[in-house]
């Protein structure tokens, strides 16, 4: 059957580069994957045991349940200094404290974002290390790092312009339907 995939966002901006990929991956996954966008970061509050202690916000309990009824993730977002945006982090930190904890054994990949030359690639491995310690299934091959994206992506009509990298990102969602296929803890 089909596998049905989260996009989850790193950054907040409406003109976002990285949010401009995001929106195209509905037009560029295979059949095999039905796909949804989850709640942005920035619809959370920030992460206090005190707010939770009180009554699970309505904004976590919706991410909460999207992600939930995800078979797999792909997380697009930017680097921010070397590492991962602050926001997401945050939005991770609120899934990880709900019981039993939704992304363990779920597949995940990412795709990076940035207007430099080096297409946010540092975020990789600080996102990766915070994946594993949710027990996710982490695609980690081929990376994908999407650079000097001003010059490859439409931000307004979400769509990437540039060919190569167009048939690149298809080939890498093939790859993470197949993947997600295989370590899918429920029967595809
Ligand atoms: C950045 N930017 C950035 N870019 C990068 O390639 N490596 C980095 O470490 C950083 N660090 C960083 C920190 C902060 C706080 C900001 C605001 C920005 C630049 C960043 O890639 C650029 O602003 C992107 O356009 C942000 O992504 P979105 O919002 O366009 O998706």
């Amino acid at each position: 059957g089909k596998r049905h995939l989260g996009i989850w966002e790193g950054s907040l901006r409406s003109a976002s580069l990285s949010r401009a990929a995001a929106r195209a991956v509905a037009g560029l996954a295979p059949g095999g994957f039905s796909v949804e966008t989850l709640p942005n970061p920035g619809t959370l509050p920030l992460f206090d045991q005190d707010v939770m202690d009180r009554g699970l916000p309505e904004s976590v309990a919706a991410l909460l349940a999207a992600v939930t009824r995800c078979d797999a993730i792909l997380i697009v977002t930017p680097e921010y200094n070397w590492s991962v945006p602050g926001a997401l982090k945050n939005a991770i930190d609120w899934v990880s404290r709900a019981q039993p904890v939704p992304l363990a054994g779920k597949p995940v990949a990412i795709w990076s974002v940035s207007p430099g030359l080096l297409g946010g690639a540092r975020v990789h491995e600080s996102l990766r290390h915070v994946l594993h310690s949710q027990d996710m299934r982490i695609m980690a091959k081929p990376e994908v790092q999407i650079a000097q994206a001003r010059a490859k992506l439409d931000v307004e009509a979400g769509r990437i312009t540039d060919p190569q990298t167009e048939a690149f990102l298809r080939g890498h969602l093939e790859q993470f339907l197949r993947y997600s296929r295989q370590t899918a803890l429920t029967e595809a």
